[in-house]
């Protein structure tokens, strides 16, 4: 199966960094980036095809009959849309939340005939999550103010019933350095694979930095016991992405 194209919609290729700036402003997912999405993610995340997949395998497993199932910075909408496709059968509702008015537009534009998904535009933090049995936050926690992650991630857990689970995917950062930069390294090797010039790779660099913040692989398993989460899997690595499964 090729997991990188398993969404049909049309891709605009991503040239948001490609011409010199002169100046790099801080890294927002406005129109302009909402319109390559589909593209910047699946060659910026290794991995991002399958981890997709894997998405719609978790829906199968641990969603629940007359449920809600939230997807938490859904930008296009693609993990919604996978989750519907599995769970078509079952009576439940999908709320995908993204506080970018041009994905939310573009989601539902895009995904106007997908049944039972509803799209809002809203911060994560301030929604209410309840009678959960499925909670996605993939690569969404690396945007939000590290001191408030606990918070949100304590809010998760109280929402979710119980067997319900949190898929957690983020950027980490590893705790030795030279164990860091070799992932930085090997993720940097995995864009230019994907066609980012050295400019584009070294711009977008710029852009997010203080705007994606990545924990520690310990710091997110702290926090998701913390939260009482009973059991936590680490089910997905590519070099310096991880993504986690934690089971109320
Ligand atoms: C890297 S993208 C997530 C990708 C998406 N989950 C997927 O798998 O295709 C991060 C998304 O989170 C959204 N976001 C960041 N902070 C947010 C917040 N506080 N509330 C809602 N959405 C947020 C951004 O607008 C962006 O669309």
């Amino acid at each position: 199966m090729d997991f990188n194209n398993q969404m049909t919609d049309p891709v605009d290729k991503d040239q948001v960094f490609a011409k010199q700036l002169s100046e790099v402003k801080a890294f927002e997912f406005n129109e302009g980036v909402a319109n390559v999405f589909r593209d910047m993610i699946s060659r910026s995340v290794p991995g991002y095809g399958l981890l997709l997949h894997m998405t719609g395998l978790y829906a199968r497993v641990f969603v629940q009959q007359r449920s809600n199932i939230y997807d938490l910075g859904c930008s296009l909408g693609d993990v919604s849309r996978m989750i519907a496709e599995q769970t078509s059968a079952l009576d439940c509702s999908i709320l995908a939340v993204d506080n970018s008015p041009a994905m939310i537009k573009k989601c539902k534009a895009q995904h106007a005939g997908t049944r039972h998904i509803q799209w809002l535009c809203a911060d994560v933090q301030n929604i209410e999550i309840q009678n959960a049995s499925l909670v996605i936050l993939n690569l969404t926690l690396q945007f939000i103010d590290p001191d408030k992650r606990a918070d949100l991630i304590g809010k998760i857990f109280r929402g979710l019933n119980p067997g319900g689970a949190l898929i957690l995917t983020e950027k980490v950062v590893l705790e030795d350095q030279l164990d860091n930069q070799r992932m930085v390294q090997l993720h940097q090797a995995f864009k230019k694979s994907q066609g980012y010039s050295d400019l584009e790779i070294s711009q977008k660099r710029t852009a997010l930095e203080n705007v994606l913040v990545c924990d520690s692989d310990s710091v997110h398993r702290q926090r998701l016991e913390q939260a009482g989460f009973s059991e936590i899997y680490q089910c997905f690595q590519c070099f310096n992405f991880n993504s986690y499964l934690a089971i109320k």
